[in-house]
């Protein structure tokens, strides 16, 4: 939500920006803008609405110049998307201009405060009121910025990441962070920063992400200082990141999300390696070898949060119940964190999370440690804010997600969740050691079979065309391919614009049923397993309505074509793992839907991958 870019070095900082805020716009992309500290001393600030593509039109004629700057990409808060409200935003006398991402709670009131000081406005967001803050204690007090910016922050309620440029100290960032990612890359004589490491990748692996409270002081030729907004001085703790450039380009595919799609098999791989053995007979997490007193003492799970990431939760709660024997819960982090939930140090509570910043999920995670029980994170970004806030956890190493729509990290959760499940129950003897053996064998061959998967891609292209004029579609699903419809569902909204509805096949009787024409297209999840029968009653009350089915089935199934307009087939496996695959056409179907209606498939609008304001 908003990415944040920064450069300080010998190099011309434009293009490093520019390329960064590529990177990042994901983050959000409702409108962009970059500051530099030019040739001559002056700062220049260019900001447009839209894309960052705009903003490189509307540089095309300006004086780029300069060897220090900061870039931003904008997911809107508070203020339209607008080029106005766009950051960077000066201070009133020009000398500053800073970018945030996040939100400052209280801004009216300061805002309020500063007006009756004489201060005025140039935009409606919360961000310039920081700016305008920091620049009247800088003038009040006589302080130098670091120091002004330690006492703004003092008088903040919210969370921000921001960069600083003082057009006054042109050898110099200042950058602060609460609650919202920020990370300093250190090169040879040049510094980054990033709202993410991936804007760094490419000119390093040094990196230092910034804790909560916690300020950076950058300047040319000296080292990175890392200082609390008390003032006191942090110990710099450099980490080496080890993310291949190829992982965040393209690599020949039209958009993020078909890369992203078709790399599940080796995603898969990735996530599964070290872990379960090469004879595959065995699933050892470090996590579970770190804590399993802890582990095999939870009365309950729970596990917190949002989006796609809900979704795996409900894949897991079936299985951690029925291999486990476990009770488990699964909340939207949002609901959660602002109920009164009933937490005892007896529950293990799974945070999952592709970004590990979504804001709900990381407030839900600090929720529940404060109520003793014990924190599992289940993330793609590594060294992100909720891995760091929990006791342990598990990777699921998919590699960098950009596509808006979740794919590769719903299979890699689903797949980190099973891993974490069998070794719960091999472990409190809740399988038998054949249903373990069998299950373990069955995970190390879903690489395979999801490229098997991969291979509908042509059928649902083929099929796409059909659905770009509908209005409304319904997803339906039993057991573990409920969650499967609810994402179908879900992928299809986000990035096709078409209302559609994911519902337990056999509740939709009592509701959406009353919507089924032949106008109406219905997905069905109808695979092999033990609730098979019943799935083809649904279907066929379906067809009664004059419904239109397309139905997901197992290889040799040869009933269902029978009731169904059209029949995409999947490879057999374990009902539990049915989501690893059944996910695959309906993310294919979702993607080639929203391609034929043009839609920006990658940069979906009014969405952000990482949901880092509440
Ligand atoms: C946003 C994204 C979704 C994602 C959700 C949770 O809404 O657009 O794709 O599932 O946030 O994000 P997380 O990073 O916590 O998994």
């Amino acid at each position: 939500m908003c990415g944040i870019v920064g450069y300080i070095g010998k190099k011309q900082a434009y293009p490093i920006l520019i390329k960064g805020l590529k990177r990042l716009e994901y983050r959000g992309y409702d409108s962009a803008g970059v500051a530099m500290i030019g040739e001559c001393g002056e700062l220049n600030v260019y900001k447009t609405k839209g894309k960052v593509d705009n903003l490189t039109e509307y540089c095309n004629d300006k004086d780029v110049s300069g060897c220090v700057g900061i870039a931003h990409t904008r997911w809107a808060t508070h203020g339209e998307p607008s080029a106005r409200n766009a950051h960077p935003h000066y201070s009133r006398s020009r000398n500053l201009a800073i970018i945030h991402n996040g939100i400052i709670e209280n801004y009216a009131d300061i805002k309020v405060r500063l007006q009756a000081e004489g201060v005025e406005f140039r935009s409606d967001t919360d961000t310039e009121v920081l700016v305008q803050l920091v620049e009247y204690i800088m003038e009040k007090k006589n302080l130098p910025l670091l120091e002004a910016v330690q006492v703004a922050l003092h008088q903040v309620i919210g969370a921000y990441a921001i960069a600083i440029l003082d057009r006054r100290e042109p050898r110099q960032i200042v950058a602060a962070r609460k609650q919202s990612p920020l990370v300093v890359g250190i090169g040879e004589d040049e510094f980054f920063l990033g709202s993410d490491a991936s804007p760094i990748v490419e000119y390093t692996d040094r990196v230092v992400y910034l804790e909560d409270g916690n300020i950076a002081l950058i300047r040319l030729d000296e080292e990175l200082r890392v200082i609390t907004i008390l003032g006191e001085e942090q110990e710099l703790k450099v980490k080496t990141v080890d993310i291949d450039l190829g992982q965040i380009e393209k690599g020949g595919y039209e958009h993020f999300m078909l890369k992203e799609i078709f790399e599940q098999p080796e995603c898969l791989m990735n996530c599964m390696r070290g872990r379960i053995n090469v004879e595959g007979n065995h699933v050892t997490l470090s996590a579970m070898i770190d804590h399993r007193q802890r582990l095999l003492g939870a009365k309950r799970i729970v596990m917190v949060a949002c989006g796609t990431s809900w979704h795996a939760g409900l894949v897991g709660k079936q299985l951690f119940e029925s291999l486990c024997g476990i009770p488990c819960e699964v909340e939207y982090a949002s609901e959660f964190r602002y109920r009164n939930p009933v937490v005892t140090k007896d529950d293990v509570v799974i945070a999952i999370s592709q970004s590990g910043e979504t804001a709900d999920t990381l407030a839900a995670v600090q929720l529940a440690k404060e109520r003793g029980a014990f924190i599992y994170g289940v993330c793609n970004a590594i060294g992100s804010s909720i891995p760091r806030a929990t006791d342990t956890g598990t990777y699921i190493h998919v590699g960098p997600e950009i596509g808006v729509a979740s794919t590769k990290a719903f299979t890699g959760q689903v797949a980190v969740l099973s891993m974490l499940a069998l070794c719960l129950a091999k472990e409190r003897g809740s399988v038998s050691d054949e249903q373990y053996g069998e299950m373990v064998k069955e995970l190390t061959l879903m690489p395979r079979k999801m490229e098997l998967a991969l291979k509908t891609n042509e059928q649902i292209r083929h099929l796409a065309p059909i659905f770009t004029y509908a209005k409304n579609c319904l997803y339906l699903g039993r057991g573990y391919n409920f969650p499967v419809a609810l994402e179908g569902a879900l992928k299809l909204k986000e990035i096709s614009y078409i209302h559609a509805e994911g519902y337990p096949a056999a509740e939709m009787k009592h509701g959406p049923i009353a919507l089924i024409d032949s106008e109406m297209p219905v997905f069905v999840i109808a695979t092999h397993d033990h609730l098979y029968e019943k799935v083809i009653s649904n279907i066929q009350e379906v067809r009664a309505r004059g419904g239109r089915v397309t139905a997901l089935v197992t290889e040799g199934d040869t009933r269902i074509q029978k009731y169904a307009d059209h029949v995409v087939t999947l490879p057999d496996t374990l009902e539990c793992f049915q989501p690893l695959l059944a996910s695959i056409p309906l993310q294919l179907l979702a993607y080639h839907i929203a391609v034929c209606k043009g839609k920006d498939v990658d940069r979906p609008r009014n969405l952000a991958k990482s949901v880092t304001v509440e």
